[in-house]
């Protein structure tokens, strides 16, 4: 399990979300803002908004946007990449995915990019999600997945020894699963290949050199499914280069009764 909570573990290495190329520009956002058609009229939320660049590239399409998370640190950075864009209709709070501090059915869009896979307990964040739903409202996910069940034990690995505060990266049929039992309806979706630099990758997450060692020795114990669902890409040395990380985008409408 985690030895380090995301509070932690994000609230150290906030800066460096703030300035992600991956965060603030990667494929999945527009992706993303397709799949939701974000209207004027739109109050959206954005769970686990991190450094705030999902929810910044929403505001300026809709009235309102707020966005909550755990780590009050990228929250602040959050603040300062809102007042520097000049973007005043988008208000951060701290908040949980699994416990949103809002009213039943407040907003018409909810959005939630490159964080599930740190939730731990991921019914309670999609009840959630429908809860605060208005009728007929949609909610648009992008998370990386894992490509088959039968490469979980080693993705986890490789996920929680970077960043512990990495709970579980699940497959399509997983998310289907869990988002039917929640009452939500999935609408369409796409899968965006991320291609990931293994030295930016660790460095990202503030890894130490004992853990980059026992990064660099997983990658090379890969067996061959893994290294071809995972595309990855070793130096002459064989060292570590390169990976890719499928990035699944859902959206979803509300069902209309309670199940
Ligand atoms: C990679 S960042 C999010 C990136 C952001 N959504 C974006 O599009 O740039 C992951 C975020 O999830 C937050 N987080 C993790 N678990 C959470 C939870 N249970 N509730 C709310 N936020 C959570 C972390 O604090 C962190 O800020």
């Amino acid at each position: 399990m985690t030895s380090r909570s995301s509070k932690d573990q994000f609230n150290a290495n906030a800066d460096k979300y703030a300035t992600s190329d991956v965060h603030r520009a990667g494929p999945s956002l527009p992706v993303l803002l397709k799949l939701a058609r974000p209207v004027q009229s739109d109050q959206s939320l954005d769970v686990a908004t991190g450094t705030g660049h999902t929810a910044l590239a929403v505001a300026r399409l809709v009235e309102n946007t707020i966005g909550i998370d755990i780590a009050p640190g990228m929250l602040e950075q959050a603040r300062r990449l809102a007042a520097e864009q000049a973007i005043s209709n988008c208000a951060f709070i701290e908040g949980s995915a699994e416990k949103i501090p809002f009213g039943d059915g407040q907003f018409t869009l909810v959005t939630a990019r490159h964080a599930p896979h740190h939730f731990h307990h991921v019914a309670d964040f999609l009840w959630e999600v429908r809860r605060v739903l208005a009728p007929h409202g949609r909610f648009v996910m992008a998370d990386q997945i894992s490509a088959s069940a039968g490469i979980f034990d080693w993705v986890d690995k490789w996920e929680r020894t970077r960043d512990p505060s990495h709970f579980m990266q699940r497959t399509v049929e997983q998310w289907r699963e869990e988002a039917t039992k929640a009452g939500l309806r999935w609408i369409e979706d796409l899968i965006v290949p991320y291609r990931l630099e293994f030295d930016w990758w660790v460095k990202q997450a503030g890894c130490a050199e004992s853990v980059v060692s026992s990064l660099v020795e997983h990658a090379a114990e890969a067996p061959q499914p893994v290294r071809d669902l995972l595309c990855l890409e070793f130096g002459s040395t064989g060292r570590v280069l390169a990976f890719q990380e499928p990035m699944l985008v859902v959206r979803f409408e509300q069902e209309r009764k309670r199940i």
